[in-house]
């Protein structure tokens, strides 16, 4: 397993980690969480994420519950958690960045979760309606209180996060060290383009999630929707799934991942894998969140790591030749 740094802290966190969104909690419940952890662990991942909003918390209490079966010693391991979508209830403040929600959010996931501390909490989205001041202010709060030692941002924009960072100098406050965003072949814009900025001038870390576009970069979606795939299983996210897939964006998506397992067939690995050691080549990838429903699944996209070095740059131009989306340059 290689380590990275996580931004501009001194947390090591492995390059391919755990995440339990729809997974644990929803269509996975008791041993094969603990399987799937555990598979993760062996392949010398330390990193584990969740969410409050996770299954309703449902997520935080069967990884809370895995952990402790699993018993490693908790200095070996970094495990995260994300507040605001709050947990399925309806009343104001049970949800958004209001330094109420973050602080007892936070505590409400810890319980779950059967845990003093998490490593890092992340704002699982920005909040316009509470001011910046208040939303740093919390997140310090909870990392004086022990509840956190960082803290981090989800899909906030790189202004946000900027607007983060200036409040946390002013007023002498715990900056953020991460984003959380979405990056995959796929999905590139806000990453590479609208984040640069940060990277240099701070060194934002980074944890990327559905690095495999929710498992269409696996080529699992190539002549439809199996069965007991996560387009399946999960209705309430993916109902439109097989429309999305039938139109013309979906079916170029579709040619792509064929014409990249000739790629893979080349480098001598699946397309999955490829997929995963495309987002870890890019050096502003912190650490790439995986999502398995399966125990076999995280032993496969480990092997992300072993191709990396097979990723020469004639490969990569021929990725980028099919791919066909690279952010063009801010101007
Ligand atoms: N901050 C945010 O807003 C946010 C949003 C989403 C996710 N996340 C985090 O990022 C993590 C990863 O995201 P993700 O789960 O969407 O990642 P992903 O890698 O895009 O999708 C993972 C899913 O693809 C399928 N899969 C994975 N490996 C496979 C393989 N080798 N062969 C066939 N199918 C395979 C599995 O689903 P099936 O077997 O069910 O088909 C698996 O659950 C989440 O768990 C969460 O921690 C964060």
């Amino acid at each position: 397993m290689e380590f990275r740094r996580l931004g501009p802290s001194g947390l090591q966190v492995s390059a391919l980690s755990l995440g339990g969104w729809l997974t644990y909690g929803g269509t996975q419940k008791g041993n094969i969480v603990k399987d799937c952890m555990q598979a993760a662990w062996d392949n010398g991942i330390n990193f584990f994420d969740t969410a409050e909003t996770y299954a309703n918390g449902q997520c935080e209490l069967e990884m809370g519950q895995a952990l402790k079966e699993l018993a490693w010693p908790r200095d070996e391991y970094v495990l995260s958690t994300k507040v605001y979508f709050g947990t399925g209830r309806k009343e104001p403040n049970t949800k958004g960045l209001s330094k109420k929600h973050i602080v007892e959010g936070l505590k409400s996931s810890l319980a779950r979760l059967d845990t003093p501390y998490v490593d890092i909490v992340f704002a699982h989205r920005s909040d316009d309606a509470v001011p910046m001041k208040e939303i740093v202010e919390a997140f310090t709060q909870t990392i004086n209180m022990n509840l956190a030692y960082y803290w981090g941002t989800s899909e906030w924009s790189a202004a946000q996060i900027q607007e983060a960072y200036d409040v946390a100098e002013k007023y002498n406050l715990i900056a953020p060290i991460a984003e959380q965003p979405q990056y995959n072949a796929f999905h590139r814009e806000r990453f590479e383009k609208e984040y640069a900025p940060l990277y240099e001038k701070h060194g934002y870390g980074s944890t990327i999630w559905s690095p495999l576009a929710s498992g269409i970069l696996t080529g699992k979606y190539d002549k439809g929707i199996p069965e007991d795939s996560r387009f399946a299983t999960n209705k309430a996210f993916f109902g439109d799934s097989e429309q999305k897939l039938a139109s013309e964006e979906g079916k170029a998506k579709l040619e792509k991942v064929r014409k990249l397992h000739t790629v893979a067939d080349k480098v001598g690995g699946t397309t999955a894998a490829l997929a995963l050691a495309w987002c870890l080549k890019n050096k502003n990838v912190s650490t790439v969140i995986l999502g398995a429903s399966k125990p076999q699944q995280v032993h496969d996209n480990c092997k992300a790591l072993q191709l990396l070095p097979k990723l020469t740059p004639e490969i990569m131009d021929e990725i980028e030749g099919i791919l066909g989306n690279k952010p063009k340059a801010s101007l």
